[in-house]
């Protein structure tokens, strides 16, 4: 079976614009009105340059040149994130080397959850060789300070963060490769967009307990990587 086309898995999110509206396309800039204003590469058998799309949940409309340019940008795992308002579509992945995650139960309370236990994860990646969806293909990457410890509490609520992560581990969500914005370095293995707290019994760096709010923001940030209550479920 032939594989699908960029093309083939934009147009799968988009219903067709027969009448584009008087707006600019947020992607290229130019009018919707008109052709694409992409000039790169990857797009020349695209349909045409004039052809504009929907998407079907959240409704914004882009040039489908644009579109194709911008997946074929990303690491190409057969979803497309909405640049305007980040509404995924299809399952998002991300591009964390190979690595270990594991879990345990520590009997320590953290500070502001002293009803209950701890829930510590750890990471592990070791360096290694950029793959092509990596910002530097074929050089090597470097991987400080791992094992990396972090903790959650064992509450109800601490748990359904555990399993989210999982599930974020899983899709390749957790980590990156670039460039750390605590030490400058590039070609790294970085955090990605899901806070993780780092710090046990202090909170020297920030990202330490007490912080009322932490669970409910990590959920969020989980959400924005398209990972919800129903993915924890599915385990
Ligand atoms: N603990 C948890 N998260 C952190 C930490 C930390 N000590 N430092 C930064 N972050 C968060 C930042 O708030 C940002 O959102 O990680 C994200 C990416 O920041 P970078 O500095 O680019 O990430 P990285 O280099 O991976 O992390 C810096 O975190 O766990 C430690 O050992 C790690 O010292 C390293 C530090
Ligand atoms: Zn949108």
């Amino acid at each position: 079976r032939k594989s699908k086309t960029p093309e083939d898995v934009v147009k799968r999110y988009l219903q067709k614009v027969r009448n584009p509206p008087e707006e600019d396309c947020t992607i290229c800039m130019e009018a919707l009105s008109g052709p694409s204003g992409y000039k790169g590469p990857g797009v020349g058998g695209v349909s045409r340059a004039e052809s504009v799309g929907r998407l079907a949940q959240c409704g914004h409309q882009y040039h489908l040149q644009c579109l194709v340019a911008m997946y074929n940008n990303g690491n190409k795992d057969g979803s497309l994130q909405c640049p305007t308002c980040k509404t995924i579509y299809g399952v998002k992945t991300g591009n964390q080397p190979p690595g270990k995650m594991e879990y345990h139960v520590i009997p320590h309370s953290l500070p502001g959850h002293p009803d209950c236990k701890t829930i510590r994860i750890i990471y592990n990646i070791p360096p290694g060789i950029q793959g092509p969806e990596h910002p530097n293909p074929g050089k090597p990457f470097t991987a400080r300070g791992f094992p990396r410890h972090c903790y959650l509490p064992d509450s109800e609520k601490g748990r359904k963060v555990l399993r989210l992560l999982l599930v974020a581990w899983d899709r390749r969500l957790v980590f990156s490769v670039g460039t750390s914005s605590t030490t400058g370095e590039s070609d790294t293995v970085i955090w990605n967009e899901v806070h993780h707290k780092t710090e046990f019994g202090s909170n020297l760096t920030g990202h330490g307990y007490p912080d009322p709010g932490y669970l409910d923001n990590v959920l969020e940030e989980l959400k924005v990587q398209g990972i919800t209550e129903e993915d924890g479920q599915q385990q």
